[in-house]
């Protein structure tokens, strides 16, 4: 047990899928998996482990930004001998020719923030993914004929911003922005573990267009179908 899981070791698989929603989380698992076992209900941050295909794989609600990812994909990591994370979660595009529902395999996390400084002595604004990772992403994705995007995303710590963000985007060549990448990665360079992050675009910041809840539930899980067929390989 740790501050922010009560599961058992042995209860959370060697890969886990991070929806920022737990009630995502929830619905994965009923969706997806068999023998599902509910075993996190601290703060009501679900956590399921289940089987898919008949290989064990746990999904685990993140919360929302960097310090609450920070902190679960650190006990996951350090606590309870967690392999290789994958967050599953949706962002914002920040170019017209990125479109709703386009499925982003990240390379590369723009944060915002001193997250991974403090969390992990890098001392840098830009972090990868895990090669590793990432790569099975891209070859599951090909396997199954999942069209993929990638390159470098924000990290960003602040939905509501005051400034116009198109330019800082341009300078750092950030093609969409999300909450949580950053210290995903930074955790997981730390623990000597693997993390990717997919992302499906939810909304286009310049068109400003937007999608609907019941085509983000569809579209979504072809994004989860592509996590789940490489958390098995
Ligand atoms: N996730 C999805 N859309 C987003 C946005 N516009 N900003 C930050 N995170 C997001």
């Amino acid at each position: 047990m740790t501050p922010h899981i009560n599961a058992k070791k042995g209860e959370i698989a060697k890969t886990v899928l991070m929806p920022g929603d737990p009630l995502r989380a929830k619905k994965i698992a009923e969706t997806f998996l068999k023998d599902v076992k509910l075993v996190n209900e601290v703060r009501n941050m679900l956590i399921f482990t289940g089987t898919y295909k008949g290989k064990e794989v746990t999904i685990a609600g993140s919360g929302m930004g960097c310090p609450s990812i920070g902190i679960y994909s650190y006990e996951l990591f350090n606590f309870y001998d967690v392999e290789n994370i994958i967050r599953i979660g949706s962002a914002g595009s920040y170019k017209e020719k990125i479109n709703l529902y386009d499925i982003y395999n990240v390379k590369e996390a723009y944060g915002d923030s001193d997250y991974a400084k403090i969390a992990a002595n890098i001392d840098n604004r830009i972090i990868g993914s895990s090669d590793k990772l990432f790569n099975l992403i891209e070859k599951t994705a090909t396997e199954f004929d999942i069209q993929t995007l990638s390159g470098r995303i924000h990290s960003s710590d602040v939905f509501y911003r005051h400034e116009n963000v198109f330019s800082f985007a341009e300078k750092n060549n950030l093609d969409a922005v999300e909450m949580e990448s950053f210290a995903l990665f930074a955790n997981a360079i730390k623990a000597n573990k693997q993390a990717a992050c997919l992302l499906t675009i939810s909304d286009n910041l310049v068109t400003k267009e937007e999608t609907t809840a019941e085509e983000r539930q569809n579209n979504f899980m072809k994004m989860v179908e592509l996590a789940l067929e490489t958390a098995i390989k």
